[in-house]
Formats: structure tokens, C-alpha cells, sequence
């Protein structure tokens, strides 16, 4: 698997232009607490870690100490490179802080990583994007070692009212511009439907992001 490039790069002009303001449209909701619920999510990564979707890397620097390996799975190629930046500065920074990572070019859906292999899976801000999230959390049972669980942190469909209309309005245009994001996916049905036990999943509500702002936060573990 080292060193692997799948070739699902889907990245253009308006890929490079997303991964170029990504972290600056996310950089409110990171102050008013998006990133302390990183940092209190990610508390409870172990042993070897692969995350869907890490963008930029926004994760990384509030993962635990201590991980066996690090599978970054991102099928962007401006995400990537972005990624790998992030990656090589924190190394240096601090050369312990992370494991063994390795960035891999593929998508959610097929995860080119043997059956069983992650202790920890982690998807934040992903699930809305891909195109198909059945067969991505049928992926993350799949790559999942027994006893492993994934951690989320996803924006969904609010409970009701004048939100939930405001998304269902809006998601049409803000695919087109936000590459495929739904304000209104109903990941928590996602979830029991792909055989997840979600009682350590919460309600929760992203700073400061408006009709993004509803959102699961916790960890699901496959029923067996
Ligand atoms: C909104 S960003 C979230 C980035 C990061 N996880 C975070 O928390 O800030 C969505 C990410 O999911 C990635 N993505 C989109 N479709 C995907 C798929 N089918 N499989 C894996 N990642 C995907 C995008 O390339 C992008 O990096």
C-alpha cells in the first residue's frame, strides 16, 4: 500500500481554488469550538488510525499521542498536497507526534486497506460529500478490526423547522459550489442502516456554521 496513487483525482481549477480557502471559510468555526471538538473526539483515537477525507489535515494536530500508523485517504489532489504539507510541517515541528502516515490517493468507497486493519476510523465533515455513504460505511466495517470503532463528527439534517427547509432549499446550489456537500443528509440513519451501534453518538451543533451547524458528534462501532 505504501506509496500508492489511485487514480481517482477528480481535482480541477475549482479543486485547487476549495483546498486553497478551506482552511480560512473553517477558521471561525475552529475558534468558537469546532476545533476543541476535534480535540475532544480525537482523544479517543488508538492503535492504527485511517481517516476518510482529511482535507488539509485539520485533524492532525489534534490527534493523540502515541498512534501505531496514520492512513490518510483522500481522494482530492489539492487536499492532498495541502495535507502533505501540513503533515511535513508538524513533523517538524515535533518528529514524535504522529506515527507512520502515509497519504493515499483513493476514495471512501473502496478503502485500499485490508479487511480488519483499523483499530480507529475517523470521517469529520466527509460524510456529506461523498456520493454514496452506504458503501462508505460498508467500506468502514469492512477495514475495521474487532472491536474497533469509527469516530464522527458530521453536519447533517436539522430535527425540523425553519433550518431544516432553509437546507433542503439550499443543498441543490451548495453541492454545485461546496463539491457534492448536502446540508441534509440523515447520517444517523446512515449509520443504523449500515449495522453501526450508535449510542455513543450525540446530537451536537457546529459553531457558528449556520444551516451547517447541526451535527452528530461520537463513536459508532459495527454490531456484530
Ligand atoms: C469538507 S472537507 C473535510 C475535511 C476534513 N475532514 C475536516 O474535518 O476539515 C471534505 C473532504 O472529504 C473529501 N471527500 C469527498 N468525497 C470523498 C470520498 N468519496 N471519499 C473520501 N473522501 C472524500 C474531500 O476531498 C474533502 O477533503
Amino acid at each position: 500500500m505504501a506509496g500508492t496513487e489511485v487514480a481517482t483525482d477528480r481535482g480541477r481549477g475549482w479543486d485547487r481554488v476549495v483546498a486553497a480557502v478551506y482552511d480560512r471559510v473553517l477558521a471561525g468555526a475552529e475558534r468558537a469550538g469546532l476545533a476543541a471538538d476535534r480535540t475532544a473526539l480525537l482523544a479517543g483515537a488508538s492503535g492504527r488510525v485511517v481517516e476518510l477525507g482529511p482535507g488539509t489535515g485539520a485533524n492532525l494536530a489534534h490527534l493523540p499521542r502515541g498512534l501505531t500508523a496514520l492512513t490518510l485517504v483522500e481522494p482530492s489532489p489539492a487536499m492532498r498536497a495541502r495535507l502533505r504539507a501540513r503533515l511535513a510541517t508538524l513533523r517538524a515541528g515535533d518528529p514524535e507526534r504522529l506515527p507512520p502516515a502515509e497519504v493515499v490517493a483513493a476514495d471512501g468507497a473502496a478503502i485500499p486497506v485490508p479487511d480488519g486493519a483499523a483499530d480507529t476510523v475517523v470521517v469529520t465533515l466527509v460524510l456529506c460529500s461523498v456520493p454514496d455513504p452506504a458503501a462508505v460505511l460498508a467500506e468502514v466495517r469492512r477495514v475495521l478490526a474487532p472491536g474497533g470503532r469509527l469516530l464522527l463528527l458530521e453536519h447533517v439534517v436539522a430535527a425540523g423547522g425553519r433550518t431544516r427547509r432553509l437546507q433542503r432549499w439550499l443543498t441543490p446550489a451548495w453541492r454545485r459550489v461546496a463539491q457534492g456537500c448536502h446540508l441534509d443528509r440523515d447520517t444517523r440513519s446512515a449509520l443504523v442502516a449500515a449495522g453501526f451501534d450508535v449510542t455513543g453518538v450525540s446530537d451536537h451543533r457546529i459553531p457558528g456554521a449556520g444551516p451547517i451547524g447541526p451535527a452528530l458528534i461520537g463513536s459508532a462501532r459495527p454490531v456484530s
